[in-house]
């Protein structure tokens, strides 16, 4: 089993006052719930686990757009500081390809894949709440018949809704809020945020369509 930090469901997180967020995002945030530093910090680990896991097999990461971009990013960033400061080495390359599923901060059912034209064996996705997306695109990477294939996701809920579904790797385990920020939007804002936070109730009246 993935291990991961949690982050308890009374966690109070941090005042928004102690940390650097954008000016325009200011009166739309409750708390911040996981510093910028501390998801590196979580990061780094996580490329470790996964270089020492893969051996010499070659890695094509799967960055899931949008909400993936960050942590794929910074994800690779660390497995490329392993690569070039150890004697072994993972070969890499990248594809990427773009799901859509949400409306406000609802799930609508109906996840869109879009994009993609290689086979996966590590996947880069931003979090994890029912599963749904998750195990829909699964399904469509096995039809290509890779070797292999490790989701790696940055946060999972704790929430009812889940549908079991769990990723080979976790960063965070995280309350049943809606949390946005490090690529996490809601209805595409907050994605220029570099914490990850909870968002107030002004703003999901304010931003929503
Ligand atoms: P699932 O299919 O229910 O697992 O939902 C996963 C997808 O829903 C993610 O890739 C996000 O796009 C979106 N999502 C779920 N929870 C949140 C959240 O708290 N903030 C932002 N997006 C979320
Ligand atoms: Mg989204």
């Amino acid at each position: 089993m993935a291990s991961y930090l949690q982050i308890a469901d009374d966690e109070k997180g941090y005042n928004l006052d102690l940390f650097c967020v954008p000016r325009h995002y200011e009166k739309d945030l409750d708390k911040v719930i996981i510093p910028h530093g501390l998801i590196m910090d979580r990061t780094e680990r996580l490329a470790r686990d996964i270089v020492r896991d893969m051996g010499a097999h070659h890695i094509v990461a799967l960055c899931v757009l949008k909400g993936g971009y960050k942590f794929f990013a910074d994800l690779l960033d660390y497995i490329k500081m392993l690569n070039q400061n150890n004697d072994k080495s993972v070969p890499l390359t990248v594809d990427f390809i773009r799901v859509k599923s949400y409306c406000n901060d609802k799930s609508t059912n109906n996840v869109k894949v879009i994009g993609g034209d290689d086979l996966s064996s590590l996947s880069g996705k931003d979090i994890v709440e029912t599963g749904r997306t998750m195990q829909t695109l699964l399904s469509l990477l096995s039809e290509s018949r890779p070797k292999m294939v490790k989701v790696v996701s940055l946060l999972v809920k704790r929430t009812p809704r889940s549908s079991g579904y769990r990723p080979d790797y976790i960063g965070f385990e995280v309350p049943d809020a809606f949390l946005v920020g490090y690529a996490l939007d809601y209805n595409e804002y907050f994605r220029d945020l570099s914490h990850i936070c909870i968002l107030n109730d002004e703003a999901k009246e304010k931003y929503r369509v």
